[in-house]
């Protein structure tokens, strides 16, 4: 599974928290987007897709919640709860987030602009990709 925590260097002092995301150092890609996801109503559950191209890394700088990842051979279920950590996803993953507190904002920065072309949004479309 080409999905990992990364961790980051909070600059924390006296006044408080401060991190700082760096195409090239914390984000090994070309940043092209970056859209938040927040006041996500109780047991949703949102994603149910897997993308061809588009590489993330997901950050809850605010509450917590899950993904449930499956690459077409392993599955991995993960917790994000701090805004010095992000799940950097990368190759064909199915993904579905989930147990999104009240007070969650999951933010997301994307390697690539929204292209609804870049999804496969069908589970069994998705299984028949990865099979080989
Ligand atoms: P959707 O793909 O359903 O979100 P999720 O994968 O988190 O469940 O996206 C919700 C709507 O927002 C849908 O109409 C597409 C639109 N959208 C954009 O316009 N730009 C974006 O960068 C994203 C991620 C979604």
């Amino acid at each position: 599974m080409e999905c990992k925590i990364v961790e980051f260097t909070s600059k924390g002092d006296e006044r408080g928290q401060l991190v700082a995301l760096e195409q090239g150092r914390e984000i090994p890609f070309p940043i092209k987007r970056v859209y938040y996801i927040y006041d996500t109503k109780t047991d949703v559950e949102r994603g149910f897709h897997a993308h061809k191209q588009l590489e993330q890394v997901a950050v809850c700088v605010k509450g917590s919640c899950k993904f449930r990842l499956f690459d077409g051979i392993e599955k991995m279920t993960v917790e994000l709860s701090t805004p010095e950590k992000g799940l950097h996803i990368k190759g064909m993953v199915w993904r579905e987030m989930f147990d999104f507190s009240p007070d969650c904002v999951l933010m997301v920065v994307a390697s690539l602009p929204y292209d609804e072309a870049d999804y496969i949004r069908d589970y069994d479309k998705f299984l028949e990709m990865t099979k080989r």
